[in-house]
């Protein structure tokens, strides 16, 4: 039986449209896919060892049926993976791989993998071009369109990096079925940040998913893509404001995901933390209802997703790693409010004090 037509998103940009495709099956069409996308033969097919070891020879197969060279790059799975010294290794192998200014990268992997090896991609004899396979909701929905790329630093996260937008995304949501339960559950903040700041009424059917059952995703998927896909159009580089918003629940969500150490605290599960912060800050100061505030964290906690901050991190902590984030800019930090369902804004007019009291409550019990 033929795999169904994939559901189709564009992203149309002045210099580079490139196409999102999502739907199940997609895999075994990687490598024609590449070719219609791109002239390149010559394939670094980047890995984490978990996704590898699951989807790593499927991969190379579909390149390979379709006339391609493929060298293979496997780092470490997790966030320490998003490092300097990792994308040295990256270009490293690829050079002695004979893969030079006509190769292509192919990112199969959660966000880690994209951003690293889209970062790669960006600085590889000047720029070569890649394609996204995401593996994970954060990935599928977020990280794998827009081309943003770049590695962490002890200092804070996504400090180094580039804009480099890939050729096209490829989005199977077979792989997905292979998540484990953690990482499926984690991925659903940024769906629900999403919902918060866009399209409310995607909470009614993000809490009518049963979290431990594999439904086909694609379409909510799809419905985040083209949130996400009309921003990025709107505002490429970040530089109207309108791209920030999809920082909401991001900047003490960052600080404490830097704080817990690269891997300490899966990316989703911080940024539930980080939602929490933003919404409660958006109340106070923004004038969202408590009773959206509310259906938002319901929707988190349908997911499991932690939602009290442990005694481990302290407030100061977090702040300092504020300090060093890219919003905070002259003295003030740019964080993202809600001032209605779907309404979001650039606010740079909360104090630290303002925003160490929502850290704070973050300690306290919802229930
Ligand atoms: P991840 O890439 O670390 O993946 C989470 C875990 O799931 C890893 O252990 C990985 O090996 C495993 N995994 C991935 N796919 C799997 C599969 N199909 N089956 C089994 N296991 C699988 O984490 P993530 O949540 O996907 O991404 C988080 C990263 O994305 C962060 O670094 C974050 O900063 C970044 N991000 C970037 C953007 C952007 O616009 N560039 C947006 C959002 C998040
Ligand atoms: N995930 C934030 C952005 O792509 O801008």
């Amino acid at each position: 039986m033929n795999a169904p037509l994939p559901i189709v998103e564009t992203v149309s940009l002045p210099h580079g449209s490139y196409q999102v495709l999502l739907g199940p099956g997609l895999l075994d069409s990687l490598g024609a896919a590449c070719r219609r996308a791109c002239a390149a033969m010559e394939v670094a097919l980047v890995s984490d060892e978990t996704v590898d070891s699951l989807h790593g020879a499927a991969a190379a197969a579909a390149l390979e049926g379709a006339g391609m060279r493929v060298v293979h790059i496997v780092v470490p799975a997790g966030e320490a993976s998003k490092s300097m010294e990792m994308a040295e290794r990256c270009c490293r192998e690829m050079t002695r791989g004979g893969l030079g200014r006509n190769s292509l990268v192919v990112a199969l992997g959660g966000g880690v993998v994209g951003d690293l090896a889209g970062f790669v991609a960006a600085i590889h004899y000047r720029g070569v071009p890649y394609v996204q396979v995401p593996t994970t909701i954060v990935a599928q929905v977020d990280s794998s369109v827009g081309g943003k790329t770049g590695v962490n630093l002890a200092e804070g996260k996504n400090l180094v990096g580039a804009f480099h937008q890939p050729k096209l995304v490829l989005a199977d949501s077979d792989l997905l079925a292979t998540l484990p339960d953690r990482e499926f559950r984690e991925g659903f903040a940024e769906v629900i940040k999403h919902a918060a700041i866009r399209d409310p009424e995607m909470l009614d059917a993000v809490v009518a998913l049963d979290p431990q059952a594999r439904h086909d995703l694609a379409p909510l998927m799809a419905r985040n893509v083209a949130i996400k896909a009309r921003i990025v159009e709107a505002d490429t580089e970040e530089r109207s404001g309108l791209r920030a918003l999809l920082n909401f629940g991001h900047t003490i969500g960052h600080g404490i995901e830097a704080e817990a150490g690269y891997g300490g605290m899966l990316h989703g599960e911080a940024i539930s933390l980080g939602l929490r912060a933003a919404l409660d800050l958006s109340v106070r100061h923004a004038g969202l209802s408590l009773g959206f505030a509310e259906r938002v964290m319901r929707a988190l906690r349908h997911f499991v997703l932690p939602t009290t901050l442990g005694p481990d991190f302290s407030t100061e902590g977090i702040l300092k790693r504020l300090a060093l984030d890219k919003k905070f800019e002259s003295g003030a930090i740019r964080f993202v409010l809600l001032r209605a369902p779907g309404d979001a804004f650039v606010s740079s007019d909360l104090s630290v004090e303002q925003i160490a009291g929502a850290i704070e409550r973050l300690r306290a019990d919802m229930d």
